[in-house]
C-alpha cells in the first residue's frame, strides 16, 4: 500500500519540497538561468499547446509501454540525469534506480551523481545510462568513459549544453557550491529545516561520488568550453554502445549529430538552467523533428510537469520523454513514497489524456492524431 503523501500533481510536490528543503537546496533544484524569463516562457509554450479530443473510439484498453532502443519501457517517460540528487532526500539516487529497475525506464546517472555509477547501474537492474560532461582538457572525461564501459554501461549520454555552468542567481545567492560549505548563513538555513538537516546531514554531506577517493577530480565550475565536433567524433569512435547527445536546440546541430552517428538526440534546454534567452525547448523539438525526419530517435526533456505535458511532447515529435525537477520535488516532499506517488499520477494523467484524445497508444501521437 502506498503511503499517502498529498501529491496529486507535480505542483503539490514542489509546494511540499519548498517547505521541507533548506532554501539553498530548494533554489539549487528549482532555479533557472538569469531572470528565469526563459523558464517561464518554456512552461508557457507547453501550456499553450492544445490537444483536440476525439470521441466514440473505444479507448477502454490503453497501452503506455513504448519501445526504446532494444527495450520495452513500461512508462513513456524516464529519469533525466541530475547531479547531487541526494540533496533532495537521503538515498534519492537509489530510489530513482529502483524505480527504473521496476518500470524498465532509463535512469540518467549524472557525472556528478551523489552515488557512484557502479552502484546505480546495479540498483537500476541495468537501466542506468551514464551522462557525461566533457571538462577541462578532456583527459578526466575519457577516464570516466572507460570506467563506464568497464562497469557495463550500454548507453552514454553526452551533455553538450554546458560549455560553462549557467549563472543561476538563486543558487549563487545562497553560496551553493559542491562540496558545500556550512557558514553562518547555511547554518541558519539548516537549523530552520531540521527535518532535512537531521536526515541528510547526519548521514554525511552528499558528495560527488564518482570522484570520491579516485585519482582524478571534478570541479563543477571548471570550464567545459573546449569540447568541439572533434571531441564528439572521438567519443563516437571510442564508445561502442549507444550514444545519446543531450542539450540540442538547433536543427542544424541535430542534423550534423545525426550524420556523425549519434544514436539519438535529447532535445533540451537543461530545464532553462543554462541560457535565459533560449527558445522554448518544445518548439525546438518540433523544428528538429521536421529536420531529422520521422524515424530518427528524438528524446525530450525540459518543463514537463504532467502527463498531459508528456503527451504533448510526443505530439511534437518525441519518441521518449524525461523528467527532471519534479522527481526531486517528490522525493523531498515524501521520500520514496512521494516519488512513487508522483510517478503514478503522471502515468494516470498520460492514460487519461490518451482516452480524451481517442487514442490507445503513444505511437499514434506521432502520426499527428492529437492535433
Ligand atoms: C538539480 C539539477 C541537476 C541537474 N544536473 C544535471 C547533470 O548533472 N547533467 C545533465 O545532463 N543535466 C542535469 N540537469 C538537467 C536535467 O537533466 C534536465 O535537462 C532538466 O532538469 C529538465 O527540465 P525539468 O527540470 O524542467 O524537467 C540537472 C537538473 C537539475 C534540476
Amino acid at each position: 500500500m502506498l503511503r499517502q503523501t498529498g501529491i496529486h500533481s507535480s505542483e503539490d510536490a514542489r509546494r511540499l519540497a519548498r517547505k521541507r528543503l533548506p532554501w539553498m537546496v530548494f533554489d539549487y533544484v528549482d532555479g533557472a538561468a538569469g531572470e528565469e524569463h526563459g523558464a517561464m516562457l518554456a512552461r508557457r509554450a507547453i501550456q499553450d499547446i492544445r490537444l483536440t479530443p476525439r470521441v466514440l473510439r473505444n479507448v477502454s484498453r490503453r497501452e503506455l509501454r513504448v519501445q526504446l532502443f532494444d527495450k520495452l519501457a513500461v512508462r513513456p517517460f524516464g529519469i533525466s540525469p541530475m547531479g547531487m540528487c541526494n540533496l533532495s532526500a537521503p538515498d534519492a539516487d537509489l530510489m530513482l534506480a529502483r524505480l527504473a529497475a521496476r518500470d524498465r525506464v532509463p535512469h540518467g546517472v549524472s557525472t556528478v551523481a551523489s552515488t557512484d555509477m557502479e552502484t546505480l547501474l546495479k540498483a537500476s537492474g541495468g537501466m542506468a545510462w551514464f551522462q557525461l560532461y566533457f571538462s577541462g582538457d578532456g583527459s578526466g572525461t575519457m577516464k570516466l568513459v572507460e570506467r563506464a564501459r568497464a562497469a557495463g554501461y550500454g548507453t552514454l549520454v553526452l551533455t553538450v549544453d554546458v560549455p560553462e555552468v549557467g549563472r543561476r542567481p538563486r543558487e549563487l545567492r545562497h553560496g551553493f557550491k559542491m562540496p558545500f560549505r556550512i557558514g553562518p548563513r547555511q547554518f541558519v538555513d539548516f537549523a530552520l529545516h531540521p527535518r532535512w538537516s537531521l536526515s541528510t546531514l547526519i548521514r554525511g554531506r552528499p558528495q560527488m561520488a564518482n570522484f570520491d577517493g579516485r585519482n582524478y577530480v571534478f570541479d563543477r565550475t571548471e570550464s567545459r568550453a573546449a569540447a568541439d565536433w572533434t571531441t564528439f567524433e572521438t567519443l563516437r569512435a571510442t564508445w561502442p554502445g549507444k550514444l545519446v547527445v543531450k542539450g540540442v536546440l538547433h536543427p542544424g546541430d541535430a542534423l550534423r549529430l545525426k550524420a556523425l552517428g549519434a544514436d539519438a538526440i535529447q532535445v533540451s534546454s537543461h530545464g532553462c538552467r543554462q541560457l535565459d534567452a533560449a527558445p522554448p525547448a518544445i518548439e525546438a523539438l518540433a523544428a528538429i523533428r521536421q529536420a531529422v525526419g520521422p524515424s530518427y530517435p528524438l528524446f525530450y526533456d525540459s518543463g514537463i510537469r504532467s502527463g498531459e505535458d508528456v503527451v504533448k511532447a510526443y505530439a511534437m515529435g518525441a519518441d521518449f520523454v524525461f523528467l527532471g525537477r519534479p522527481l526531486l520535488y517528490a522525493m523531498a516532499a515524501g521520500g520514496e513514497a512521494g516519488l512513487h506517488q508522483l510517478w503514478e499520477v503522471l502515468a494516470q494523467e498520460v492514460s487519461l489524456t490518451l482516452a480524451q484524445l481517442g487514442l490507445t497508444e503513444m505511437a499514434a501521437l506521432r502520426e499527428g492524431a492529437a492535433r
